[in-house]
This record gives C-alpha cells, structure tokens and sequence, in this order.
C-alpha cells in the first residue's frame, strides 16, 4: 500500500488482506487458534493465534500506516497495550509522566508498577523546566497523555523529545485525538499507545488497544512480551476495530464540529463557570495544540456552579447517556471525580481540579443543536 496517500483513503483502504484472493472487499474473520505447518522447518507465517491471525494482521498493518509507524500490535484493550509496555522496565527504573492521566493509567502505574519496583513520577508537562530538573541518572521513560483527561491539557511533543535526547523513550497516548489529527511518531516519540476502544472502534461495542513504533529493536522486545503475556485482540474484535476506523475521518470531523458548537453554548451558560476545550482561543495551551496538531478533537471537560447542578444535569439529559468511556458515535458525558478517576487520591483529584463539579463530555456524530437542546433541558428543569 502506497503511504502518500491521505488519511481519509488510507482509513478505508489500508490493511488489506493480501492473502485473500477471493475479491472480498472486507477483510476476513480468520477465526482459527491454531495453523498447520507444510512440513518441518516450514510455515505460512502463522503458528498460533496468540502471536499471529490474520484478521489482527491486517489491523495492525492498517493502524502503523495511519500512524505513521512501521510496527504496531493490537490488545485486547487499551491497559493491556500500557502494561505491556510497562513490562520494558526493570526495578529501580524512573519514568516521569503527566500529571494529569486516564486514571486507569495512573491505577497501573501506582499499584503495579509501583510494586515491580519502577518510580513514577508526575509532573506538569505544560512547563519544560520542571521536565528538565526531574530528569535523573535512572529515568528510562516519559509518558505523556495529550490532550490529557480529563482536564484537556496540552503537552508539546517535540519540546519534549528535545528536552529528554535521544536515549530515554518518549511513549504518547494519542487516543483523544487519534492520528487523524496528531501523529506523535512524525513529532518525536518513539511508541504510540491507543485505547482502540475509543475513536479508532468509533461505536461503543468493541475493546481493544494498540501499540505503535518505527523502532525495530523496541518491537521485537514488545512482541516477545506480547506473546508471553497474551493479551492479544480477538479475530472478530480485529474486524470490528477495522470497520470502524474506515469512517474516522468522518467520525472525527462531525464530532469535533459538534464540540466547537457545545462548547460555545457552555461557555455562555450561567450555571457553567469553566469550560476546558483547546480550541477555545482563551485555553492556555491553544498555541500548542494548533502547532502540533490538525485538530482540538471532541473531548471537552466543564465546571459548574456547584454538585446540585452536576446531579440535576445527569439525572435529566435524554439523548446524551451518563456512561464511562468516550469516543463512540453516541455523546457520553462521565462524572470523573466518581468514575475515571474514582480511584486517585483525593489530594491528587484536588492537586489536578478534579473535584466534584467537573464534568467531561465526549461528544458523538447526533446533530449539534438535538444534543444542545438536550443540554439546555437537562440544566433549566434544575
Ligand atoms: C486516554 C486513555 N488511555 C487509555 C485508556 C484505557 O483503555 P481501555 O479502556 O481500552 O483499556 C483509556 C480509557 O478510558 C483512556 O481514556
């Protein structure tokens, strides 16, 4: 497959199934555990489904070109794809991380990293200096989220990657905005991570996670972690995350659209006393953003007068649905302090301003003025 090719085309044509001479334009669910091999010493390149399948094959083919990395692996969910990467470091290593995370990542990161022997440190990524000071003789890594969830802070991949050399791994969390509009390998990093769960599967149904990089001595160590852990993404999971990355491009443009005309409708409702989106001009990382990214993507975060509204405003919404996740067709809108992010500590929450008038809204395809008519309900019956 020519890579020239612009990411609305590579969505619907990359990771073909080569193998397939049928004319079938969708890619096979190859449902087979296990391959039989010609004679000894021979084999079609495949063995066993936890290593190789085909399905998955051309999913993992299909996300590196969109992403502009030469090898990726899919999960079967996004903490997977983290922990499988966690599994590069030893005890007594230190990686630096944002302080503002996806908490299941954080969950990982205190629990079981911790426990493996591997500090973690958090930081505020939004100022190199302080970057550059906690940088130590045994910091492997630094693992950044951007836009962070759920307060959408915005962290400058190239300034990072100048900050740290070449030797120390930059690893990014690209699901808010998805390579549609942030490609971090083309900015400096060297591992792309995705909850595939999100905007690459586009529809609420399917769990997955990838890992994506152009380094070939990084993806023989992850392969070789990915085949003795085992937490490999199933053949039909594989077809339904490559169903639904062919519409990304429209996925993505329509919701992020419907987020432009959200969030100006919160930024001028009375009851709404912050809104954090890094499209709004006035968000302290809009220079960022629009340097290193085609996009703000449909992830906004809000805050309102006090916890009565927060509790009025979910109980009343009809079209928007009060769920966990994000990234799908359908707009959720998630309570932080008492779901993502439930198991941080409280004095991180209130370090971060997740506190218990916050609320993150991931905004779907529906029509902008349903969706903010359902907001205006749900805040004036209150
Ligand atoms: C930014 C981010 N990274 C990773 C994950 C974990 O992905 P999964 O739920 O597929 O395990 C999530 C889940 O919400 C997320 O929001």
């Amino acid at each position: 497959m020519k890579t020239d090719m612009n990411i609305e085309t590579l969505c619907v044509h990359s990771g073909k199934d080569k193998r397939n001479d049928t004319g079938a334009i969708a890619v096979p669910i190859y449902q087979s555990a296990t391959y039989a091999h010609p004679a000894i010493g021979e084999s079609t390149g495949f063995d066993y489904s936890r290593v190789h399948n085909p399905t998955r094959q051309c999913l993992e083919e299909l996300i590196a070109q969109l992403e502009g990395g030469k090898h990726a692996l899919a999960f079967s969910t996004g903490m997977a794809a983290i922990g499988a990467i966690m599994e590069l470091f030893s005890p007594g290593d230190h990686i630096i991380t944002s302080a503002n995370l996806y908490g299941g990542t954080s969950r990982l990161f205190d629990t079981v990293s911790h426990k493996n022997g591997i500090r973690i440190d958090r930081i505020d990524m939004s100022d190199p200096r302080i970057l550059r000071d906690r940088i130590t003789a045994h910091t492997k890594a630094v693992f950044i989220e951007t836009p962070t969830n759920p307060l959408m802070r915005v962290t400058d991949i190239a300034a990072v990657r100048d900050i740290i050399g070449q030797e120390m791994r930059l690893i990014v969390d690209n699901t808010f905005l998805t390579p549609y509009f942030q490609k971090p390998l083309a900015l400096g990093a060297d591992i792309v991570v995705h909850s595939g769960t999100k905007y690459l599967g586009g529809h609420n149904d399917t769990l997955a996670g990838f890992i994506v990089t152009s380094n070939d001595m990084l993806i023989e160590r992850l392969r070789y972690l990915y085949k003795t852990i085992g937490a490999c993404l199933s053949p039909f999971d594989s077809f339904l995350i490559i169903r639904g990355i062919k519409t990304l491009a429209l996925r993505m443009e329509k919701s992020q659209q419907n987020a432009k005309e959200i969030t100006q409708w919160l930024s001028a409702h009375p009851r709404v006393r912050a809104v954090y989106y890094p499209g709004l001009p006035d968000h302290p990382d809009y220079a960022t953003s629009k340097k290193q990214a085609s996009g703000f993507g449909a992830m906004i975060a809000f805050e309102v007068d006090n916890e009565e509204t927060v509790k009025a405003v979910l109980k009343r919404l009809k079209i928007i649905l009060y769920a966990e996740s994000l990234g799908g067709v359908e707009t959720l809108i998630t309570y932080p302090v008492l779901q993502t992010h439930a198991d941080l500590p409280k004095e991180t929450r209130d370090e971060l301003g997740i506190n218990h008038r916050l609320l993150r809204l991931s905004v779907g395809i529906e029509s902008a003025g349903d969706l903010i008519a359902d907001l205006a309900q749900a805040f004036s019956s209150e």
